[in-house]
């Protein structure tokens, strides 16, 4: 097993190119099962969900390449429909394989989603709206079994802006016949990514960045080349490392229109943010202020860093409010920051924090990928060594933290427990 090992209170500087998006690659990896050819995707992010997506996609009859951070896929062989259980149940986003099945082979045969345990995650959702395109659904123990012989396109309203509902759906609008609009739809940038890159296969949609997609089906689509953008979530996580840590970063490859929740969240520490459309640089003196915060679907404060900010404001000078709106469960990572003696209080959906700077340090578990990545930033906080468990959660999103962090001045390696 690895065990991260931190020597906190170092200050962070220099110059980074972020990783590709994880949750922007993972639906076009899916997408291009609407395609029957050969689908090129650069900037890739070389992290274990994207294995795993590999990994179901050569056992549905793909040829799958990756070499660097290129990945050629030749979906000619899709053949089978049933997407592997112990794969598929490892990776909340084999759920996004639904609507590209269903619209190359008229059926798909799933379990029900894994990921990360961050709070209850339905699909009720992605059903609806692929019932409502005319695709049959029955659930046979944890199987989800669905069939489409005629799909249709539709006019589908989302009772809540999910990301994986709204790619669903509108990888199944690709491939249905005639036009769906989709109203509701979520405004994450991975959304637009998404749309992008059908656009780049031969699809018409408009509305693209909006609430409201119009998707043109039935095209015939052909080969393409696409890059996939830098992660915001990754960049944001090395933002707050350097809001505990102080120093100077320029980050780039991330589109900084994409982040503007986060860099809202940044200074109000305190953190100074100059930037232009691709480079984000920031100067951090000081312990930071502290936060107030909420989570909530893009534009907003994106739930996905909000551990990390608790992290931030676990040091963070006077009392902070992180309200958690999206994934009750997100606050696990609570327990393990207090203790290395973070003063957080959990009531409701909010956390209570009162700053304390440094933290203590210790032996501390991760049990999700983003917590994950929060407790290596408290480790960065903290002024006796840090060793941190769980390192299969934190590779699941993060390339190399470690070397990144590293290369930016931090004591911190991975090692073999
Ligand atoms: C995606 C991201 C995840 C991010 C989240 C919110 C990927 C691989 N994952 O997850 O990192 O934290 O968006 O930005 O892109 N919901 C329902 N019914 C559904 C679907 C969702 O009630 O059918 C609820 C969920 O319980 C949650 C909320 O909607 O409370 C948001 O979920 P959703 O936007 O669907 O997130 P994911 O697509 O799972």
């Amino acid at each position: 097993m690895s065990v991260i090992r931190i020597q906190g209170l170092k200050s962070l500087r220099g110059e980074m190119k972020i990783q590709g998006s994880k949750n922007a690659v993972l639906p076009v990896m899916a997408a291009a099962l609407l395609h029957e050819g050969m689908i090129v995707i650069k900037n890739i992010p070389r992290i274990q969900d994207v294995f795993c997506m590999i990994e179901i996609l050569e056992a549905l009859g793909c040829q799958c390449q990756l070499e660097g951070h290129e990945l050629v896929i030749d979906t000619r062989g899709l053949c089978r429909s049933q997407v592997p259980d112990e794969a598929g149940g490892r990776m909340r986003s084999s759920i996004m394989l639904l609507g590209p099945l269903l619209g190359r082979l008229r059926q798909a045969e799933t379990c029900y989603p894994g990921g990360c345990v961050i709070g209850r995650r339905p699909i009720d959702l992605h059903l609806a709206a692929l019932r409502q395109m005319g695709v049959e659904i029955c659930s046979e123990g944890e199987t989800i079994k669905a069939f489409a012989r005629n799909l249709q396109g539709t006019d589908l309203s989302l009772a809540f802006p999910s990301v994986g509902a709204t790619e669903n759906a509108l990888m199944a609008a690709v491939a249905a016949r005639g036009i769906t609009r989709i109203r509701g739809a979520a405004r994450e940038p991975e959304i637009e990514v998404l749309c992008r890159f059908c656009e780049s296969m031969g699809v018409r949609i408009e509305g693209i960045g909006s609430g409201f997609l119009t998707v043109y089906g039935g095209t015939k689509l052909h080969d393409c080349e696409f890059t996939v953008p830098g992660d915001r979530i990754v960049a944001g996580t090395y933002l707050g490392a350097l809001a505990v840590t102080g120093g100077e970063l320029c980050l780039q490859g991330v589109p900084a229109t994409h982040m503007a929740g986060t860099l809202g969240a940044l200074q109000q520490t305190g953190c100074i943010c100059e930037i232009d459309p691709e480079c984000i640089c920031a100067r951090m003196d000081g312990r930071p202020y502290p936060v107030n915060l909420s989570t909530g679907p893009y534009p907003e404060f994106p739930t996905d860093l909000q551990s990390v900010m608790l992290a931030v404001a676990s040091v963070a000078d006077g009392y902070s409010r992180i309200q958690e709106n999206i994934f009750e469960e997100r606050f696990a990572t609570a327990e393990e920051l207090k203790k290395i003696g973070a003063h957080i209080t959990i009531k409701g959906g909010s956390a209570h924090v009162i700053g304390k700077y440094p933290l203590v340090g210790g032996e501390i578990w991760a049990s999700d990928l983003r917590g994950g990545a929060a407790l290596v930033v408290a480790g960065l906080a903290s002024e006796k060594e840090s060793r941190i468990h769980g390192y299969s959660y934190i590779s699941r999103g993060y390339e190399d933290i470690c070397g990144d962090l590293t290369a930016l001045g931090a004591e911190i390696a991975l090692e073999e427990d």
